[in-house]
């Protein structure tokens, strides 16, 4: 059986387009709503209370529109609100921490890995809790990076002043010798190759937007809920606000143009 109902895709802003950039790669026929809370990003430096409090918001106003299943592409609100999320969903929810998680574990050979995300993220010790569910002997060590979310929305993807934050942010992370360092949140994977430059070739990153995509894949063939192959895939992104420059930010993320973007208020 197939079905035409869209992947819900959700986002504290518009960072979550590059799990939406995986998807159409890995998932070419798949319809997709997209939610972005550009007027209320970042989640990342605010408090669980309120974080919980938006991804209810977005959870019913995608539930409402019919989607088969949620992608929490945000890590921050994967991290600190999927009970919230999946309490209120009747389709399946996925997150990107669990499937990060396991990416990590599959390809780290000593089992040191490191973890970057935003504040909120790290504080809440979900990756450390996920990897630990799959080996409690891995080691974890967790680096919160407040600052690259904006300098990744500026653009600034191979700029000097990112490289030098991002090698202060990860010394501590190198210095336990870590052969894995996931991405954990939605803008790192523009940093891939900045971020990769500084660990080496010897460590390699988790992108949890590939993760993402991968796991989705798995959950459609399981539950045979794909859709057919004979019409192009529809995509629609939703906003609670356009800030300046978003269509050329919102593009580099999604690595395509963005066509269809409407503006709702939650
Ligand atoms: N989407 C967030 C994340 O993946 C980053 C932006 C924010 O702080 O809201 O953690």
């Amino acid at each position: 059986m197939t079905t035409k109902r869209a992947i819900g895709v959700f986002d504290s802003g518009i960072g979550g387009l590059t799990v939406v950039r995986s998807l159409l790669q890995r998932l070419p026929f798949e319809n997709i709503i997209y939610f972005g809370d550009t007027a209320r990003v970042p989640y990342g430096v605010k408090s669980v209370d309120t974080i919980n409090r938006y991804a209810a918001q977005i959870t019913e106003f995608l539930i409402q529109k019919d989607v088969k299943m949620l992608i929490v592409a945000c890590n921050t609100m994967a991290a600190v609100a999927h009970q919230t999320i999946a309490d209120l969903s009747p389709v399946p929810v996925l997150e990107v921490i669990d499937a990060s998680a396991r990416m990590a574990i599959q390809n780290s050979r000593n089992q040191s890995i490191g973890v970057i995300g935003t504040p909120a993220t790290i504080n809440s010790n979900a990756y450390t809790r996920a990897i630990h569910l799959l080996n409690k002997d891995a080691k974890v060590f967790s680096q919160a990076c407040p600052i690259l979310v904006p300098l990744v929305e500026e653009g600034w993807l191979d700029h000097p002043a990112t490289q030098l934050i991002a090698r202060e942010y990860l010394k501590p992370v190198l210095a336990e010798q870590v052969d894995t360092l996931v991405l954990g949140c939605t803008h790192y994977p523009l940093l891939k190759p900045l971020l990769q430059d500084i660990v080496g070739n010897e460590v390699t990153l988790i992108d949890s937007a590939e993760a993402m995509a991968d796991i989705a894949a798995d959950l459609i063939a399981k539950q045979k809920i794909g859709n057919d192959q004979t019409s192009r895939a529809e995509y629609l992104f939703y906003v609670s606000d356009l800030p300046y420059r978003f269509q050329t930010i919102g593009e580099r993320f999604l690595g395509r143009s963005l066509g269809n973007v409407e503006l709702i208020s939650l």
